[in-house]
């Protein structure tokens, strides 16, 4: 692969702009319209946390979304069984802009809860989601590859579009994944999303690394931890922007 200017060279976590990443445009580029491979991510992930936690009675768990970002509908897709959702990440524009949105939400994520209420266990969210979300949403600036509690276990989990994105080193990718599955205690469902073979990706001036990773990589690296899960291939390459092969959706129980 050619590589460009030499920030797009191999970059560590720490080396990346995080300061620098802008979640409007994030929001712009990624979340403005519904894609058909963000719909099949709801569909697949509503029908896992859903199914797990139908027969379970009164299951206020706790749930975390790692590298929250600049996305709201992985917490969401958690929402009708939390009491509480940490909403962790390391960026410090990415907090405020989560705090921002859950005080007052964009018009924008309405069409992704549309979705995840499909099923009855969202549409009955007592006083709806947005309230909701407000009340159990905590959010938290984190490393994921330096957790500084490793003793706090969560009862449902996300992390997208995260492990292959925190920097170009197969070393950090798997930390992640193992930092993500060690925050989740035993048998706690959770759905990881990736992007296969991503070459990273600009967010208007500055370069977001990513590491260079399979779908066989990605399930290799979550077995470390349970065999207790299911990958599935989504989306055309190119559907969400240039620069890789496939999203990879991870579905399991720790
Ligand atoms: C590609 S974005 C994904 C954002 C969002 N989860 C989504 O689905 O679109 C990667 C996210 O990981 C966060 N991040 C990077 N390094 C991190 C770390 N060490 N610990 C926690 N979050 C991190 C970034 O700030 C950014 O929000």
């Amino acid at each position: 692969m050619p590589l460009g200017s030499p920030e797009e060279q191999a970059q560590s976590n720490a080396e990346a702009r995080w300061e620098k990443f802008d979640p409007t445009l994030y929001v712009q580029e990624n979340y403005s319209r519904l894609l058909s491979v963000d719909e099949t991510i709801i569909s697949i992930v509503r029908a896992h946390f859903s199914d797990h936690f139908r027969d379970i009675s009164e299951p206020l768990v706790h749930g975390i979304d790692v590298g929250a970002g600049a996305n709201l509908y992985p917490a969401l897709s958690m929402l009708p069984w939390c009491a509480r959702i940490t909403l962790l990440d390391r960026s410090k524009s990415n907090l405020d802009y989560l705090r921002q949105q859950i005080k007052g939400h964009d018009d924008g994520w309405e069409k992704f809860w549309r979705k995840l209420s499909l099923d009855d266990a969202y549409a009955t969210v007592p006083g709806g989601p947005w309230a909701r979300l407000r009340e159990v949403a905590q959010i938290e600036q984190g490393d994921i590859l330096n957790p500084v509690d490793r003793r706090l276990r969560w009862q449902v989990g996300t992390m997208f579009f995260v492990a292959e994105s925190v920097s170009t080193s197969t070393r950090e990718f798997h930390c992640a994944v193992e930092h993500f599955l060690e925050k989740l205690a035993p048998g706690a469902p959770f759905a990881a999303a990736f992007m296969e073979h991503s070459e990273g990706y600009r967010l208007g001036g500055t370069w977001f690394p990513a590491c260079d990773v399979s779908q066989a990589d990605i399930g290799a690296s979550i077995r470390r931890f349970t065999d207790s899960v299911q990958t599935y291939r989504i989306g055309k390459p190119g559907e969400v922007r240039p620069g890789y092969t496939s999203i990879i959706l991870a579905c399991g129980f720790r």
